[in-house]
């Protein structure tokens, strides 16, 4: 009963949003996720007797394990087992671009917070007490914290890449001004609210099912075949929606999920893996922490003629996806400037932490804030503000980037110059002088921060994707595809193309699990590109659905294919309404045999790379930007507010307004958490000292902006983009960039002796120091 009230509620609430469809949409999660009703891999029913698992993991850095003593532990009530890397079938191996990462340690440990065995017992509370029982005895070796100490020892992951355009060498022999200096970015904590975990049970002939909050339903599947050494259709994996994963997600939950199922495969009895906080914060990798080093020249007229950077990548002490985030720092390594001169190169440096991933933006943040702290420190020392140094290199059409890209419909100047007629730029700077000139107390700072983001995943052949559509036979529609929906709302997205192209209802379309048993081979949900792609496939499913029941509504019709649509839940000849509708049309392909279920693939077309040669066409077309920020610093306790983030965001032509939004705003935020004040912290022993929410800050409601606003810069969109409505996930994140840069200005017009440093993020203290330093 109740619930058929609050299904009706519901439906009324889809209606009306089904009628607002074409102005602005929302999330349509959000309706179950205010109400508690969404569901995440902890509320999964479980099977009678699930056994419940925690991962024991290295109380050390690095250094041999001597000794394991497991028998307190195992003789604990309760405890059904604890496996080791002893009991893989397979490979004891999850490392998913390079197979450098044991799953559980063997003899040695490599980072603190390693996994090392999984304790499986009747409860979680029996789990975690035997755990404390299990005693270890680890010979210590020397610990790598740091990229730049990595180096020195010559720890690599792999082998150095390097992206270059021009000569920059003889470049700089050209230039009037020439500046060299070293930044760093710390790491960034993900903290997703729903922490890591995954759910595995037996069915029968020793399939497993596995419910898992992945952002990669087939690494899982990939993985936990090769761990267990069956084959890949043996396991199915199924996926309801994260609760947020930001890219740490799209490689890490595979090794909680690959426990799981090896606890099921030998005990043929469901298990249920959920990691709490401080079990997740200590075992899970984080964005990289880079330490980098440039040089960069320019002319009088403060053209950037060349630009030289040697990125140190914080890897952790195993591959996981680090090349390809590196890739993705030299691919952005000149933002959305064109520089004819540049040479870049990275070196992903193994260290002992933990492996360092995917974090929205992909290594490109990275490189940006080196490039915008060279133009920041060129500009104080030439005298000039940053702004005429970045308006006076913006990227223009046909401009080369240096991975041999032809920069195409590119609206990087037309974003800036919108900004600062929008914004009235002159105001501001006026008003900031203004206030700076009569308090002594207090101090703002402005900044400009320009992106350009490529739309792809920079491995070309991860670009595609699959949809299954099924029309039943009363009308409704499910389909299926290979998106995870994380909060970013591209179910909501499948649902409107869906919608639009048989002109039905939203509520007559549901959007199911991602599901390897229904949309097999699959990239991760990442890269932005999840609503390209899947979108993508899912028009062209619909699309030939539609073709295949215009032919049955001719013939009832009596009328011409080419003259009749769909539209509003009914076929119209010549724009004109017919007696036929759409339910009536789905009945009578029905009687007639006509196939009511389309699987569509889709690749992005033109996209290539060449690696030897460090050159191509990777990205499908770019994101481009301008925020300005303005910032108030507490110059007596260097506190500080940000006034204002004003955007002009390229959205191509935005086919669901609010979730754009949605992302614009939080991605921002994020970003300015990452550049301001969140502090990941390890001891000189690799210990993670940034371990709960008490010592990590992300920002709360009290430190977003007191204003944010977008302006949508107006384009024709992009074809490559699903319905010219441009990705968005990641790029928004780089405004957060301005942050920095804004608070720094502040403390100079405090401290005229301040002496520029480029150490993110610029915690309060930091502040403080910079405006009572020299
Ligand atoms: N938004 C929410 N709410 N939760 C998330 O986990 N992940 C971000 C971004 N926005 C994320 C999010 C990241 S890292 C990416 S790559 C994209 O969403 C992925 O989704 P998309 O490809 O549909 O944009
Ligand atoms: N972006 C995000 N995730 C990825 C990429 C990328 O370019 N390549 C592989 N995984
Ligand atoms: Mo996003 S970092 O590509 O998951």
């Amino acid at each position: 009963m109740h619930n058929n009230t609050n299904n009706k509620i519901l439906d009324t609430k889809l209606n009306a949003v089904s009628k607002s469809i074409k102005k602005s949409i929302k999330n349509l999660d959000s309706y179950t996720h205010v109400r508690g009703e969404s569901l995440y891999v902890d509320d999964v029913n479980i099977r009678q007797g699930t056994f419940h698992a925690v991962v024991f993991d290295s109380p050390k850095g690095h250094g041999i394990i001597k000794n394991i003593d497991y028998s307190k532990a195992r003789a604990l009530e309760g405890v059904e087992r604890i496996f080791t890397y002893k009991d893989v079938p397979g490979k004891n191996e999850i490392g998913g671009i390079i197979a450098d990462e044991p799953l559980f340690a063997e003899n040695e440990v490599h980072f603190w917070g390693m996994p090392i065995a999984l304790i499986v017992a009747e409860t979680e509370f029996i789990a975690r007490k035997a755990r404390a029982l299990i005693e270890i005895d680890i010979e210590e070796l020397p610990v790598i914290i740091t990229a730049k100490e990595a180096k020195a020892k010559g720890s690599f992951i792999n082998a150095p890449r390097s992206f270059s355009l021009g000569d920059s060498d003889k470049a700089f022999n050209k230039c009037d001004y020439i500046f060299e200096g070293e930044t760093f970015s710390n790491g960034q904590e993900h903290l997703y609210i729903e922490a890591q975990g995954a759910y595995a049970e037996p069915l029968e002939n020793g399939n497993i099912k596995i419910t898992s909050s992945t952002q990669g339903p087939t690494a899982v599947q990939k993985t936990v075949a090769q761990v267990l050494d069956v084959a890949m259709h043996k396991i199915e994996v199924d996926v309801t929606r994260l609760g947020g994963g930001f890219g740490g997600k799209e490689d890490q939950a595979t090794p909680w999920a690959v426990m799981a199922a090896l606890a099921t495969f030998h005990l043929n009895q469901s298990v249920k893996l959920i990691l709490n906080r401080h079990d997740d914060l200590r075992m899970t990798g984080k964005r990289h922490p880079y330490e980098s080093t440039y040089k960069i020249g320019l002319t009088k007229d403060l053209k950037i003629l060349a630009y030289q950077c040697e990125f140190l990548q914080n890897s952790g002490a195993a591959a996981d996806l680090s090349p390809a985030i590196a890739e993705r720092t030299l691919f952005h390594a000149t933002n959305s400037y064109y520089v004819p001169n540049v040479t870049t190169k990275v070196l992903s440096c193994k260290t002992n932490l933990p492996p360092n991933t995917a974090f929205r933006g992909f290594g490109g943040p990275q490189g940006m804030f080196v490039i915008e702290s060279a133009i920041a420190k060129a500009a104080h020392h030439i005298g000039v503000p940053p702004r005429d140094i970045q308006e006076a290199n913006l990227l223009d059409e046909n401009d080369t980037f240096s991975y041999g890209q032809i920069a195409k419909k590119v609206e990087a100047k037309n974003t800036w110059s919108t900004a600062k007629s929008v914004y009235n730029i002159e105001a501001l700077e006026r008003d900031i002088s203004e206030f700076n000139n009569n308090n002594s107390a207090f101090k703002k700072g402005l900044s400009f921060m320009p992106i350009t983001f490529g739309i792809s995943f920079t491995n070309t052949p991860m670009n595609h994707a699959r949809a299954l559509v099924h029309i039943y036979l009363d009308g409704s529609v499910g389909i299926s595809t290979a998106a995870v929906e994380m909060g970013q709302g591209v179910n909501t997205k499948m649902m409107q193309i869906a919608a639009n192209v048989f002109s039905i209802p939203i509520e007559h379309i549901k959007i199911e699990t991602t599901n390897t048993t229904r949309v097999a081979n699959t990239s991760p949900s990442a890269a932005s590109s999840t609503a390209d792609l899947n979108g993508k496939a899912t028009l062209m499913a619909c699309n030939s659905l539609v073709e295949r029941l215009k032919i049955v509504a001719s013939e009832i019709l009596n009328a011409q294919e080419n003259d009749l649509k769909l539209k509003d839940e009914s076929v119209y000849i010549n724009d004109k309404k017919s007696d036929l509708t759409w339910t009536e049309l789905i009945s009578a392909a029905m009687l007639r045999r006509v196939a009511l279920t389309e699987n569509a693939h889709y690749a992005t077309p033109e996209i290539h790379f060449d690696k030897t040669k460090e050159k191509g066409h990777p990205f499908a077309y770019h994101v481009y930007g301008t925020a300005i920020t303005t910032t108030t610093v507490d110059c007596t306790r260097g506190t500080y507010e940000f006034d204002s983030v004003k955007i002009v965001h390229d959205y191509g032509k935005s086919m669901s307004k609010g979730i754009d939004l949605g992302q614009v705003e939080g991605a921002l935020i994020q970003g300015i958490g990452w550049m301001t004040m969140e502090e990941i912290a390890y001891n000189k022993d690799g210990r993670l000292l940034s371990n709960a929410l008490s010592t990590y800050k992300v920002p709360d409601i009290f430190s977003v902006p007191k204003r944010v606003e977008v302006i949508p810069v107006e384009t024709d969109g992009n074809e490559m983009a699903i319905l010219k409505s441009k990705a968005v996930g990641e790029p928004p994140l780089m405004y957060g960039i301005g942050a920095y840069f804004a608070l720094q200005n502040a403390i100079k017009a405090f401290n005229s002796k301040y002496d520029m440093k480029f150490h993110a993020p610029m915690t309060p203290e930091k502040v403080l120091m910079g405006l009572y330093e020299n």
